[in-house]
């Protein structure tokens, strides 16, 4: 399973590109709202800094309006994804841009049949939303096991993206039951690499050290 990062936040960003594991990024319109900066301009500087994927999203509701939008993303740079919500006005444009060899990540995926259709429409990626499906009550986990198993059996090869996670059980589980990417908040990104037992060993390592 390959690493995403969910933000429109430059610095963030940065920093997880830093750790080198960083194959791609996804944002959204509530993120990029939250950074008060021009949506262009910020995948600029995005596409400029990572090499891999970055998601970029449509927010026209008809199809003719999302092939618009997302032929002005896709000319920003050759790593833009367009970001497309799963929608029947959705699926019309991820056929488009699939026949323009231009890459989609269908958004807003809650249940298998939803990630079928994105795929048999042309996605190279889809998202179901795991921590939305667990603050309702549902198993979102039980979810990406479907579609990987649906895509595996059919042999399709879009990409599952797991979205929408909230903590590092999350990304584990993700990786466990076939996701192919998780594309995760920056806090719980830098909360992976932590463990008590890491930080109290080299802690101790120090102390023997400093004895000699
Ligand atoms: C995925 O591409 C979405 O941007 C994201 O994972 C949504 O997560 P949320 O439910 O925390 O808003």
């Amino acid at each position: 399973m390959k690493f995403f990062i969910d933000t429109a936040n430059i610095e963030e960003i940065r920093n997880a590109n830093e750790l080198g594991i960083l194959a791609g990024v996804t944002t959204n319109p509530s993120l990029v709202a939250k950074e008060g900066v021009s949506f262009h301009e910020r995948l600029r500087e995005i596409t400029a800094e990572v090499s891999g994927s970055v998601s970029a999203e449509v927010i026209s509701e008809d199809a003719e309006g999302m092939i618009e939008e997302g032929k002005e993303l896709a000319a920003i740079a050759p790593n833009i994804t367009v970001k497309v919500p799963m929608t029947l006005e959705g699926l019309k444009a991820v056929k488009t841009f699939s026949d323009l060899n231009i890459k989609t990540n269908v958004t807003l995926i809650f249940n298998a049949n939803q990630a079928l259709l994105a795929a048999r429409a042309g996605a190279t990626y889809v998202s179901p939303f795991l921590g939305r499906l667990d603050d309702i009550g549902h198993d979102g986990m039980t979810l990406i096991a479907s579609i990987a198993e649906i895509f595996e059996r059919h042999n399709i090869s879009t990409e599952i993206i797991a979205a929408s996670i909230r903590h590092p059980l999350h990304v584990t589980d993700a990786a466990i039951h076939g996701a192919h990417i998780a594309t995760i908040p920056y806090n719980v990104l830098s909360s992976l690499v932590k463990h008590p037992l890491t930080d109290q060993g080299i802690e101790k390592f120090l102390a023997d050290w400093n004895k000699n």
